[in-house]
């Protein structure tokens, strides 16, 4: 049979392609990075077209989990039946060498054409090796960290015979009660677009060819952040303006960087679900950004049109998605089930169909797997890779870059090595969150390393005690009743100690898909823990693991530091004994703002002035836009992180006060290291536009640099500002630079006040 269908295939290269297929041609560039011979590529793909049925075109359409993993409501247990039957081209949910060769060889042999499969999977933060969360590692505001923990999870995952990751998230959101915040890279739009850069290029790198990259998919388009009230999958309703300023840029800038698939979201976007909608998939999409590659929905989301009332049945609705421009159907099981009759009848034409299929199957070309279908799924590789000491060590790299020092009164960290420490909280040995939610094939026990463990190995056994103290689950609020009765033992362990260390935070699973929150308080009774050990009146260390910002003004006023680690992977409790006993220097920022009350959300530090602007110094406090319980102010601001050691930042200088739009203004300032310790700072550059043709932000990160500055030492750190920088969507909703006077901010966050004023 496989001899057979090669012989087709060359009879239908030499004879050429049907009329259908010469007009399903793409027009948009190839990104370099897919690096294909589009001569090659195209005939290719021409005598596939030519030959196949509908059927086996609308399979080559079809996305189905495996049951290996599971990560949403439905699976169909006879996908092995269906890949033989060539009605479904492509899984996901599957990995491993041997699993997705034994599915590889069922597509290969048994079906007519022998079209390989497409195997992907939510490779996220790391596949087996596992770092921290997305969130976390935006933190560490070190885009070759970001790039690196993206390479290493596609070098795992490519090794397991995967060929696609579900990844990166560039859903900027602002809504801290939303609990998928946690897999994006926070509140800013120009740092969410260098992150999304990074995450694209760690994944695919420069060759898609090559055995150890895989193809990136930049989700969930769009605006899924922007959930009401941070309901998981709900309404969002928003300016174009909003909308093409606050929430496409991360897209585009994935388009640009050369992604190659692009997955639909599950809200819908002023009256018109993702998946359907016309104005996001074409008209910007396609036709404003030029995307080659392949569009795939969410699970299901054509099947949720319905219920979200935009057509009354699963075949309207596939008719919908289609003819918008989706191309892959994830495990919603329409397009196999209508396309065909929705074609016969006329209502999408096959033209459209021929087109999904092309830029599937340009994929797969571009992967080699027509060259190889079996080239991803290599035992030797996987064994040499998977979990290297290599790739854990650098995990255990990126999870220190990613902490980020909140709080640290006098000195209280780091630690000495030679004390006794109660080390206390219902986060101290739990090896599942320490890898967070979303942590792929990580293992959830044994791999990794919880916090005692880390504390023990760095020092020793006889000196950490550990004391649960009280339990988390994962649908508690603040206010219900729990049981204290792991407290006197939390309190005779911390009496018997030097300092007492607090793990807590939230559970893996209370952040992450479909887990909303109203409260962002600890939740429990963690803060009356707390309470009880404040009594004892020694050193307090709050260790937090989380994957949201949460209210911690008690925290705050209370304890002595406060370390936030987010989820910090396989190694995470390595990383955090590194940092709590000074082999490590804390470096990490804040990409989200974390605020004082749930009641300030949401809160972003790049908002506007408003006619009436709050007075900082609280005096005049009439006709003010100001809350009267509260300041406005967050607790943390976004950029915000300490280190053991102290930066004076002096001498901005700009090289003219005028840009123009063939001169930069080349910016520089000296930060000088005033501590004790060598340590790394994140020098963030904002500027303020400050009259607009529309309102604009009090200000916005245009630059940063992470810079390893040596006690003692001062260096330059530098900045090319140029009119990019001062575009935005202006009256017309023409992006262009106004000219008129700026502000430009350099310092260690948002709240940065060294300034100068430059023009354009
Ligand atoms: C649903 C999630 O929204 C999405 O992020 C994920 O990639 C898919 N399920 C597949 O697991």
């Amino acid at each position: 049979m496989k001899r057979l269908s090669l012989v087709i295939l060359v009879l239908s290269v030499i004879l050429g392609s049907c009329q259908s297929v010469v007009k399903s041609k793409q027009t948009t560039n190839i990104p370099s990075s897919w690096n294909v011979d589009k001569t090659i590529m195209d005939s290719k793909i021409d005598s596939l077209l030519a030959l196949m049925t509908l059927e086996e075109k609308i399979g080559q359409t079809v996305l189905l989990t495996s049951n290996r993993d599971v990560t949403g409501p439905s699976v169909n247990k006879d996908y092995e039946k269906l890949i033989m039957e060539g009605k479904v081209g492509n899984i996901f949910n599957a990995y491993g060498a041997d699993f997705t060769r034994k599915l590889q060889k069922l597509a290969v042999e048994n079906t007519r054409l022998g079209i390989p499969l497409l195997f992907g999977y939510d490779v996220i933060h790391g596949h087996k090796t596992i770092f921290p969360i997305s969130l976390g590692e935006s933190a560490s505001f070190d885009l070759e960290a970001i790039e690196l923990a993206s390479r290493i999870a596609a070098i795992e995952a490519s090794a397991e015979g995967l060929h696609w990751t579900f990844a990166p998230m560039v859903d900027i959101s602002r809504d801290p009660r939303w609990g998928r915040i946690s897999e994006g890279s926070g509140e800013d739009v120009f740092y969410s677009c260098e992150v999304a850069k990074a995450r694209v290029k760690g994944f695919q790198g420069n060759d898609l060819k090559a055995t150890n990259t895989i193809l990136a998919c930049a989700k969930h388009y769009a605006a899924y952040g922007a959930a009401q009230a941070g309901r998981d999958y709900h309404t969002v309703d928003m300016s174009d303006r909003e909308l093409r300023t606050t929430y496409l840029p991360p897209f585009k800038a994935t388009v640009d960087a050369g992604v190659a698939t692009f997955m639909t979201s599950f809200n819908e976007l002023n009256g018109v679900p993702a998946t359907g909608n016309d104005y996001l998939l074409k008209d910007i999409l396609r036709e404003e950004w030029g995307f080659r590659g392949f569009v795939v929905t969410d699970y299901q989301s054509i099947n949720e049109m319905v219920p979200h009332g935009v057509v009354d049945n699963d075949k309207d609705a596939v008719e919908m998605a289609m003819n918008a421009g989706v191309d892959m159907d994830l495990q919603g099981e329409v397009y196999s089930k209508h396309l065909k009759e929705l074609i016969d009848e006329g209502k999408v034409s096959e033209e459209k169909l021929n087109t999904a299929v092309r830029r599937v199957l340009e994929l797969k070309f571009a992967l080699g797997l027509f060259e190889d279908p079996y080239r991803y799924s290599n035992k030797e590789r996987q064994k040499e890779y998977v979990m290297s000491a290599e790739h854990l060590e650098a995990a255990r790299d990126v999870a220190r870059k990613s902490m980020v020092l909140l709080k640290n009164d006098k000195q209280a960290l780091p630690l000495a090595k030679n004390i006794k420490v109660a080390l206390i909280g219902p986060l101290g040995n739990t090896e599942r969150d320490m890898i967070g939610s979303w942590s792929g094939a990580g293992k959830h026990k044994d791999d990794p390393v919880t916090v005692l463990e880390g504390f023990i190995e760095k020092i020793g056994k006889e000196n950490v005690t550990y004391v649960q103290g009280t339990k988390l689950s994962r649908y508690m609020k603040r206010s219900d009743k729990q049981s204290r009765k792991g407290f006197s033992e939390a309190i005779a362990a911390a009496k018997k100690a030097d300092v007492i260390v607090a793990a807590m935070g939230e559970l893996q699973n209370m952040s992450g898909e479909a887990s909303s929150r109203t409260d962002l308080d600890l939740p429990g009774n963690q803060q009356e823990l707390l309470k009880e050990l404040k009594k004892l009146g020694k050193p307090i260390i709050l260790v937090l693991l989380n994957g949201r910002p949460l209210t911690l003004e008690w925290e705050n006023n209370n304890m002595d530091a406060i370390l936030e680690a987010w989820f910090p992977g396989t190694m995470g409790g390595h990383a955090i004994a590194d940092i709590v006993f000074g082999d490590a220097n804390p470096s990490g920022k804040l990409p989200i703002t974390f605020p004082r009350s749930l009641g300030q959300v949401p809160i972003y530090y790049n908002m506007k002035n408003t006619g009436r602007p709050i007075d900082p110094s609280r005096k005049i406090n009439t006709y003010k836009s100001m809350y009267l319980d509260n300041p406005n102010t967050p607790l943390y601001p976004f950029g915000y992180g300490l280190s053991y050691t102290s930066f004076e930042y002096e001498n901005l200088m700009l090289s003219t006060d005028t840009i123009t739009n063939t001169q930069n203004i080349k910016v520089a300032i000296d930060v000088k290291n005033t501590g004790d310790f060598d340590g790394e700072e994140v020098v963030q550059l904002y500027i303020q536009d400050k009259i607009g043709s529309v309102t604009r932000p009090v200000r916005e990160l245009k630059g940063f640099q992470k810079v390893l500055i040596k006690k003692g030492e001062t260096k330059t750190v530098t900045f090319d500002v140029s009119v990019e920088d001062l575009r935005f969507y202006d009256i017309d909703m023409n992006f262009v630079a106004e000219k008129g006077a700026f502000n430009m901010f350099v310092g260690g966050d948002s709240n940065a006040t060294i300034t100068k004023e430059f023009n354009y």
